[in-house]
């Protein structure tokens, strides 16, 4: 296939301020002189961003590592990973064509991609929400015909289910990946025949889909606040997500931060002066909105299901449960310097609540749930 750049390009490109950071710190992994190994991971990075590689993406990245555009050109072009064409704003969808999905059905998922995005690979369906294209094998013989969507893979399809996934991802729901015919991960069918005493103790999914469910980012965008920025080779946290939750008080005379300066130093620093930039002791942040009325624990009759809030999986719950959030109608109500505090305080998950509008979402559901 002659991989080529897309007639029509954008004027530019930018990283957001988290993905910046982020690929700044990938570069520091390499030796001086060596920055260009770094080229794969900072393309990616600008694909998570803007789901395709436009041309200024790829000289933005081109300029990062001090390359000549033709080299960046030459790798963006060369791996099938790197999509060189716009695609569907919702998802793209990769269906694996190769032996055992094939003999499974692969051509019947591909037909439903046909009649339902469009006829041709890489077209965008008509509302631009779709795309898709057939892969070689991703490694998932044993759970065939497979489909890669986003980050995740949807197993033991058939042509039915995957129309179904289709009209669910536009509907604005994200399936829950891994095997669509029942099986927990690639055993037989009608269950177990041996190791059976594993099968105890297990999670709701298997391990791959526990943490799709668990992290909840199959067909999104990535603007890099989704993880902690961390760079353990160089032995620190490289960003405010690794500092003390901005609600626990450092003890007097411990150091608030990488600074080295106490917070009560830097209280006393700010009293004196007006705040200065370049000053060490105003770098102790401000805590950050006003933190919602919380619960010791849930109400008679036990905490509402907060996973029915799209983007929260068994994690975020346990996290939204020792914050004191056990209820649709407290996340409903948060004011908006509310939503500030916990998308602050959310460690690892930071500014979800925004991000995917828990509030008018929890709003929808207490309102279920009254009626
Ligand atoms: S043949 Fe489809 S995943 Fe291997």
């Amino acid at each position: 296939m002659l991989r080529r750049l897309h007639p029509d390009q954008p004027e530019s490109f930018a990283f957001t301020p988290d993905n910046l950071a982020w690929a700044e710190g990938q570069i520091t992994k390499y030796p001086e002189g060596r920055q260009a190994s770094a080229i794969i991971p900072l393309l990616w990075r600008a694909q998570e961003q803007e789901g395709w590689l436009s041309k200024p993406a790829i000289e933005t990245v081109a300029d990062m590592l001090g390359l000549s555009y033709i080299r960046a050109l030459e790798v963006a072009t060369f791996y099938f990973m790197f999509q060189l064409q716009p695609v569907g704003k919702i998802a793209h969808i990769q269906v694996c064509g190769t032996t055992s999905c094939m003999i499974c059905g692969a051509e019947d998922l591909v037909a439903v991609c046909k009649e339902k995005i469009a006829p041709e690979p890489h077209a965008l369906s008509a509302d631009g929400n779709f795309s898709w294209e057939e892969v070689e094998c991703l490694g998932s013989c044993s759970n065939a015909p497979m489909a890669q969507i986003g980050k995740d893979y949807y197993e033991d399809l058939t042509a039915e289910r995957m129309g179904e996934i289709i009209d669910e991802l536009a509907a604005g729901k994200v399936p829950v990946p891994g095997p669509q015919n029942g099986r927990y991960a690639a055993e037989p069918l009608k269950g177990l025949t041996s190791l059976t005493e594993y099968d105890s103790g297990k999670t709701q999914y298997n391990a791959s889909v526990q943490l799709a469910v668990d992290i909840g980012d199959t067909v999104k965008r990535i603007d890099g606040t989704e993880v902690p920025l961390v760079m353990p080779w160089q032995g620190k946290a490289a960003n405010v997500a690794e500092a003390p939750p901005r609600n626990v008080r450092p003890a007097d005379g411990v150091p608030a931060d990488a600074t080295g300066i106490t917070e009560q130093q830097a209280q006393a620093a700010s009293k004196a002066k007006p705040p200065s930039k370049s000053d060490p002791a105003d770098a102790v942040a401000a805590p950050v909105g006003e933190k919602p009325a919380t619960l010791e624990a849930a109400r008679e009759g036990g905490p509402d299901d907060l996973k029915q809030i799209k983007g929260v999986g068994p994690k975020l719950e346990k996290l939204l449960h020792s914050l004191g959030f056990f209820h649709f109608d407290q996340v409903a109500a948060w004011t908006d310097a509310e939503v500030a505090w916990v998308d602050e305080n959310l460690e690892g998950f930071k500014g979800r609540v925004s991000r995917d509008n828990w509030v008018q979402q929890a709003r929808d559901l207490a309102q279920d749930t009254a009626t």
